[in-house]
């Protein structure tokens, strides 16, 4: 079956019917495209879906980066300045200090947590591969530090400490069980767009950016989560993944952001224009996951409405 993955390069369709079922397709697409595979005999008309793939993915890419319309007179130049400048993403790019996290870890029920970690779990392309895909033909340094980076990722050899077993453990716990329908667009959108980074090469900085987006984004995140967990009565062991990631991605960022985005700028400035436009495309597609949420949640009516309880209650 050939699934519909055109993109019209009208960039004004971020929302709506046309882009959900864009993503979906292409989301569907994206489960069994990786997978190792044996020769099989209509290996031609896969060759026609992956450029079709290729094609509709590079030009949703392009349609975003017009979206969120970062000029290269925006970014320095300068490594040490570009280092100064990625990391104040920390606190004020997309998303950042979304009221989403404090509710989840103070306030939430099990089943709402548990409906925000079948959106996290589905949308999660998978950092190894993403990490494996972009350090192919990187510069020395920058391969180094992505391979470290790996190496953590896969448990440093030992399958316990391996983090996507450590989310599928904690999935399986909670009995999350992913069903497309329940998962929204903008949770298969933002898989997508890492996809898309990760292995289309004319990306491969923008995925550099991408990626150091997460690592230095994440723990903030991840401590709220963990700690909501906690609330919730889950197992501190089931909890691992959350809680390693609070404290070990400000490791991760620290030494990608020097390790990776210094030596890559520094060896050649063109670079930091699309490392910057490659996290803000993965911070303005967390986003629009964290606001869709927070819309499922009812939780901005909810949140008013309690917050206009405790008015009138200090003032009665
Ligand atoms: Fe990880
Ligand atoms: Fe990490």
């Amino acid at each position: 079956m050939t699934p519909n993955m055109s993109w019209s390069l009208d960039g004004s369709e971020f929302d709506g019917k046309k882009v959900e079922h864009f993503h979906r397709a292409l989301g569907r697409y994206n489960r069994s495209r990786l997978q190792p595979s044996l020769p099989y005999v209509d290996s031609d008309d896969d060759a026609t879906r992956e450029c079709q793939a290729r094609r509709a993915e590079i030009a949703y890419i392009n349609a975003v980066r017009e979206e969120i319309n970062v000029s290269p007179k925006d970014v320095p130049r300068q490594a040490d300045a570009y280092v100064e400048w990625f990391e104040s993403l920390r606190e004020h790019g997309p998303g950042q200090g979304d009221p989403l996290f404090p509710w989840l870890e103070h306030s939430c029920d099990l089943e709402q947590m548990k409906w925000f970690l079948e959106q996290e779990v589905s949308g999660e392309a998978g950092f190894d591969d993403l990490v494996a895909l972009t350090q192919v033909k990187m510069p020395l340094c920058a391969k180094l530090e992505m391979a470290r980076n790996y190496w953590d990722e896969m448990g440093r050899g030992s399958p316990k400490g391996m983090h996507g077993p450590m989310l599928e453990n904690l999935a399986r716990h909670l009995e999350l069980n992913s069903k497309p329908r329940r998962v929204v667009h903008e949770a298969v959108a933002l898989g997508n767009a890492m996809i898309a980074l990760a292995q289309n090469r004319c990306f491969a900085f923008h995925s550099v950016g991408a990626l150091g987006a997460i690592e230095m984004t994440a723990p903030t995140r991840a401590g709220h989560v963990a700690r909501g967990l906690k609330r919730l009565g889950v197992p501190a062991a089931k909890l691992h993944y959350f809680a390693l990631h609070a404290v070990l991605d400000v490791k991760h960022a620290t030494a990608w952001n020097r390790e990776v985005l210094h030596t890559l700028v520094a060896e050649d400035p063109r670079r930091a224009h699309p490392i910057a436009e490659g996290a803000l495309i993965r911070l303005w597609h967390g986003q629009r996951c964290f606001i869709r949420y927070r819309s499922e949640f009812k939780f901005d009516r909810d949140n008013r409405a309690s917050a206009r309880r405790q008015l009138c209650a200090s003032l009665a």
